[in-house]
């Protein structure tokens, strides 16, 4: 029989516990037996049960004595704990977990931040985590921004065993979950892919943008509107697929939902069901893979923000399992076959007597991710876990910040309108973008930067400490960190804004100069995509690069980012090529998952959200972004 997560987690807690009632017992035994002493059953059973909490309770002020002693050893300080109501903050692990559920993102660990500063402790169940917002701590944490102090950091920095063994089922030893060697190897191995600009993936975007496009018209024609969010994460799910192993799962071809309140089964529904000229049965696996595959990231991602116990959320099975079998019926068969034309090749080679001449670097136009990596090998479960791990990092990163760009630009007609004049001025009506046109196109850059500041697909990361080591404190004495720590970076707060005490960078962040202090955090979540043109670059982004990472940055920075850039500009430039106006359809949700409204008079963006935004690994928005969009007159295709 095999055990599931939760109960090899119970079972390798007694083991490691159990001794010690084993030993009491032994001892009252000997005791009673070779000295004569007469200690009663009851008072052996109650030793034998209450050594457990006494030894864990001892174990646990050891660790914090030797930590604070550590700490003074080098005149530095603990960092301000987050002190919950019940023992080991079982309170506080239920409201995070409660707030990532209901609340707004990250709120919860915010106000922390304006109680007790821009790093403190979160410790759950006795165990020593650091959460933290601050610039210069995310400087020192990201060897790109000069060496780390005192080695704090490995030069490598490392994701933590306990997020790998979390992501696991879904990652394997992917670059994106692995340490290391094995995490150097995979980024070398992929790299190349993405370092230069492949021109093909424009082919390619404009297909399946031209379908998504195409879609959403049809649906607004029959007057209904849109989820934005599930178009164009079905846009980036298929341009993922196909240029990552050369098989569209066409998520495009099936309907679009609904409005909460239509049913599908409205006559409009029938007509908007493409019929495909796959057969049934590859579509099927097709979207069962998709269905799987978003579903193993949901569980990943709540077991992310469980910690070390999230098993005890699986007592018995893993559920990931499932999912994964599901995924693999899709994706194995296309490893196969991409290994088999390998060594078909190789063999055509050797018969004809030709060395490879194939340069592992060289990419050829349209090759896929697949195709480059089966140059370096022929492990299928390298393979698989590679591949999973770009669809995991690319697909919803892309989809999230597109969502949160035509949200802010339908929230924003004036900054909607200067956009879609660069991009008739610069593509023009008709023309597919190039990549000539896309680098020209600085507002919107500007407007997708600005839509990472507010909504960074990516609101956290995580880092563990190699070494033990000071973190800089820009209140006092520095924090001390004991080794294997897990650090987790707040990007969502650093992107709205540095602690409020450093005046100069908080002015960035916000949209004029008459700033104090004391101003709030919404004053800091101003839409204003300008702040990338003008002269607040020069003033504070360039100094202070780090408080606009939304890639992040050093050894591990993201491996997509110029293609992300270039996937999301081209179907910005598309869709303003098509619709001139957008405007939101909040009503089209279900009402139970829009923002509640007690949201309404918060400060900052949750005062002004129209629909509730969530996090999981990356941002989204529950129950869909509604939209309604008005296509471009034909006087515009004659400008
Ligand atoms: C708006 C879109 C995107 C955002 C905001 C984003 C953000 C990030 C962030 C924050 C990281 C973590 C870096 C770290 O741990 O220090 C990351 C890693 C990564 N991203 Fe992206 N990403 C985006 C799109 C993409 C795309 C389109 C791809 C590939 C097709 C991609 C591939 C990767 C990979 C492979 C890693 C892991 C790198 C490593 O651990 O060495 N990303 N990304
Ligand atoms: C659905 O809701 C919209 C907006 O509230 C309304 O205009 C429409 O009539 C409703 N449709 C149905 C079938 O109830
Ligand atoms: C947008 O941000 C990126 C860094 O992520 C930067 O390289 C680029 O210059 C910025 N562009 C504009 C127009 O702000």
């Amino acid at each position: 029989m095999e055990l599931g997560p939760g109960e090899q987690l119970v079972l390798r807690g007694l083991l490691t516990v159990g001794k010690y009632p084993v030993l009491v017992a032994s001892v009252a035994y000997l005791l009673n037996r070779y000295a004569g002493w007469d200690i009663p059953a009851w008072a052996v059973c109650l030793g034998a049960f209450g050594v457990i909490p006494l030894v864990v309770f001892v174990a646990i002020r050891i660790r914090y004595w030797q930590i604070f002693s550590a700490a003074a050893r080098r005149g530095a300080i603990i960092a301000p704990k987050w002190k919950g109501k019940w023992p080991g903050n079982v309170d506080v692990l239920y409201a995070v977990l409660e707030s990532f559920r209901h609340g707004y993102p990250g709120e919860l660990l915010w106000e922390r931040f304006n109680e007790l500063g821009p790093t403190y402790r979160f410790n759950i169940l006795w165990d020593f985590g650091v959460l933290t917002c601050d610039p210069a701590i995310i400087k020192v944490s990201t060897p790109a921004f000069g060496p780390s102090e005192g080695m704090l950091y490995h030069s490598v920095p490392m994701v933590g065993e306990v997020f790998q063994e979390q992501m696991h089922a879904l990652l394997g030893t992917g670059v994106f979950n692995s340490d290391g060697d094995m995490w150097r190897w995979h980024r070398s191995m992929t790299r190349p892919f993405f370092s230069k600009d492949r021109i093909s993936h424009f082919e390619l975007f404009d297909r399946h943008a031209e379908a998504a496009l195409d879609k959403m018209s049809e649906r607004l024609r029959t007057g209904y509107a849109i989820d934005f969010q599930d178009l164009v994460s079905r846009f980036t799910l298929d341009s993922a697929t196909e240029f990552l192993f050369g098989a569209c799962v066409h998520s495009l071809r099936s309907s679009l939902p609904f409005p909460h309140n239509v049913s599908a089964s409205s006559p409009f529904a029938a007509t908007t069901t493409a019929l495909s000229p796959v057969s049934e049965c590859d579509r099927d696996k097709a979207e069962a893979f998709a269905t799987a595959f978003a579903a193993a990231e949901h569980l990943c991602a709540e077991r992310a923000t469980m910690g070390k116990v999230w098993p005890l959320w699986e007592m018995r099975k893993d559920k990931s399992r499932e999912y994964m079998r599901v995924v693999d019926e899709y994706l194995h068969p296309i490893l196969e076959e991409a290994l088999r034309k390998k060594a078909q090749r190789e063999h055509e080679e050797k018969a004809r007597g030709v060395k490879t001449a194939e340069e592992a670097d060289d990419i050829e136009e349209g090759e896929t991710l697949l195709d480059h990596l089966v140059k370096f090998t022929s492990d299928l479960t390298v393979l698989h876990d590679e591949v999973l791990n770009i669809l995991l990092a690319g697909r919803d990163t892309t989809a999230t910040t597109l969502t949160f760009a035509v949200y802010l630009l339908a929230m924003h007609p004036d900054v909607l309108q200067r956009l879609r004049t660069e991009v008739l001025e610069k593509v023009g009506p008709k023309q597919r973008p190039t990549y000539a046109d896309i680098k020209e196109m600085r507002y919107l850059r500007a407007v997708i930067n600005e839509t990472l500041r507010l909504y960074p697909a990516v609101p956290f990361n995580i880092r563990v400490s190699v070494n033990e080591g000071l973190l800089p404190n820009s209140n006092g004495k520095p924090f001390y960190v004991p080794a294997k720590v897990p650090h987790v970076f707040l990007v969502f707060k650093v992107g709205v804004g540095p602690p409020v005490s450093d005046i100069s960078l908080v002015e960035w962040h916000i949209q004029c100069g008459r700033c104090t202090a004391g101003r709030s955090i919404g004053d800091q979540m101003e839409y204003d995509p300008d702040r990338f043109l003008d002269e607040r670059v020069n003033k504070y982004l360039t100094p202070n690069p780090f408080i606009f990472l939304p890639f992040n940055a050093g050894p591990r920075i993201c491996l997509g980012q110029q293609f992300a850039y270039n996937e999301m500009s081209f179907f910005l430039i598309k869709l303003l090529q098509r619709f001139s106006a957008m405007e939101l359809a909040p009503e089209a949700a279900s009402p139970s998952v829009l923002p509640p409204k007690e949201w309404a008079s918060a400060p900052g963006r949750k005062g002004k959200e129209k629909f509730a935004p969530k996090s999981h690994l990356t941002l989204y928005v529950t129950g869909g972004m509604w939209v309604r969009m008005t296509e471009a007159e034909e006087i515009d295709a004659g400008m």
